[in-house]
């Protein structure tokens, strides 16, 4: 147990609490420069300066240099109306841990530090209708994230929609968001729901919302404020029912200090911030995530009673281990993905893996910058790049669009590829 005065700083600690902690906790420390440190994310300072009783969860640092898990909860010591103080809970969380440390968290799967504290923060806003606001790398699990809050919350039976703010031209955002009636303009035949009534009683994940154009941001704050939509030429708002969760891969507070984004309207979305760190800083999670998602290709593969893998080979771990991942846990899935397609037998080989991740300066188009030659029809044997497409297409059973994703190209550069190699029959 802490005890905090009403400036936040420690005005006793017990022993429990030191050993805890790992260090002697001297009065008059700042209690969340204490628990919290240096760590991007300050949810429980921010809590306790807003004077809101808080549980979450920081990551200390261990005796032997890893890291342990305190759960935190606080509650305010109140005299009459004025908050004298505070007193933090602590405790070791062990909860749904396995032997190896790995968590699941409706089938998201971690073994580090920070994303369990997301599991721990996603577990206790579910139940809440609070808005939360998620920003990670591309690829590193937020529609995931999103769906997860939706799965463990109380709308788990009512819709979850997610639509993505830069994938939908603005004229026609507004209208995929709050509808429209008949006759609102040319093109509007008939009366359409939008994604808000759609989704009433759910939850709507907002994908890419600094990319929202200004005039609509004023007319979701109204929404979010207001609990009713205004459909586009409609005279009277409809009340809706609607959990939002926002995503972004930039810092909204920095599309603020732009002009690109109402600093009203970040605040209204990022009542609990979340952040998904990125694979490459996630302790342990290539490992655990590349057995994971090779038994899950195993249990597929079983089905077709085809290849089953029983060991990666360590310098492939090694190569994994290694690379960057700028495209996060979707890269290393489709990576996976592809040496498994292209492997033999119960290794899976560094050899398998695509060329850029044992070697980075072979770069993410290496495919594409293979010299265009060989004239295909006569070629005695098959280029390892016409293997490669070939077996992707056989696994894909013909799906361009799969095939490419195994490759990790897009369509239009497989399908220009097959042509070039003559495989467009
Ligand atoms: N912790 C995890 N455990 C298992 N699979 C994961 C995990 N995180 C992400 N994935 C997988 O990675 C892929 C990408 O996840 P998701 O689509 O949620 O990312 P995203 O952050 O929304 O990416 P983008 O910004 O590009 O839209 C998905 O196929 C998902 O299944
Ligand atoms: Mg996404």
């Amino acid at each position: 147990m802490l005890v905090l005065d009403e400036r936040l700083r420690v005005v006793l600690a017990t022993a429990a609490a030191e050993a805890l902690i790992g260090t002697e906790v001297p009065t008059g420390v700042l209690a969340p420069q204490l628990l919290c440190g240096e760590a991007v994310e300050r949810p429980i300072a921010e809590a306790l300066a807003q004077g809101l009783p808080v549980t979450g969860a920081v990551v200390r640092p261990d005796a032997d240099g890893g890291t342990r898990l305190l759960s935190v909860s606080a509650t305010p010591l109140v005299r009459g109306d004025t908050r004298v103080g505070w007193i933090l809970l602590l405790g070791a969380q062990l909860e749904g841990e396995d032997p190896t440390g790995a968590v699941q968290f409706h089938g998201m799967w971690t073994g580090d530090p920070a994303m369990k504290h997301v599991f721990h923060v996603l577990r206790r806003a579910a139940p809440r209708d609070a808005t939360v606001l998620i920003r990670g790398e591309t690829g590193t699990g937020k529609e995931l994230v999103a769906r997860a809050l939706h799965e463990a919350s109380p709308r788990r039976d009512r819709p979850f929609a997610a639509i993505n703010c830069a994938a939908v031209p603005g004229s026609l955002l507004e209208s995929e968001l709050f509808g429209h009636v008949r006759g609102a303009f040319t093109g509007a035949v008939k009366d359409h729901l939008g994604v808000f009534r759609a989704t009433d009683g759910g939850t709507l994940f907002l994908d890419e919302v600094a990319e929202l154009p200004l005039e609509l941001q004023a007319k979701l704050l109204r929404v979010l404020e207001t609990r009713t939509v205004l459909p586009v030429g409609a005279h009277a708002p409809v009340p809706v029912d609607v959990r939002i969760v926002a995503a972004t891969h930039q810092s909204l507070r920095r599309a603020v200090e732009r002009g690109t984004f109402r600093a009203d309207l970040m605040y209204r979305l990022r009542v609990i911030p979340l952040f998904v760190p990125p694979l490459r800083v996630r302790v342990g999670d290539v490992a655990l995530l590349t057995r994971k998602f090779v038994e899950e290709l195993n249990e597929q593969s079983s089905r077709s009673e085809g290849r089953q893998v029983l060991r990666v080979a360590p310098n492939a771990l090694e190569a994994l281990e290694r690379y960057p991942w700028p495209g996060n846990v979707r890269e290393l899935r489709n990576a996976l993905e592809y040496a498994y397609v292209i492997g033999d037998g119960p290794v899976l080989q560094v050899t398998d893996l695509p060329l850029e991740i044992v070697d980075p300066s072979a770069g993410p188009d290496a495919v594409e910058a293979l010299p265009v030659n060989a004239p295909p029809a006569s070629a005695p044997e098959e280029s390892p790049e016409v293997q490669r497409i070939r077996r992707a297409l056989e696994r894909a059973s013909g799906h361009r669009e799969r095939a490419a994703q195994i490759l990790g190209i897009s369509r239009v550069t497989l399908w220009r590829r097959m042509r070039e190699l003559g495989l467009d029959a």
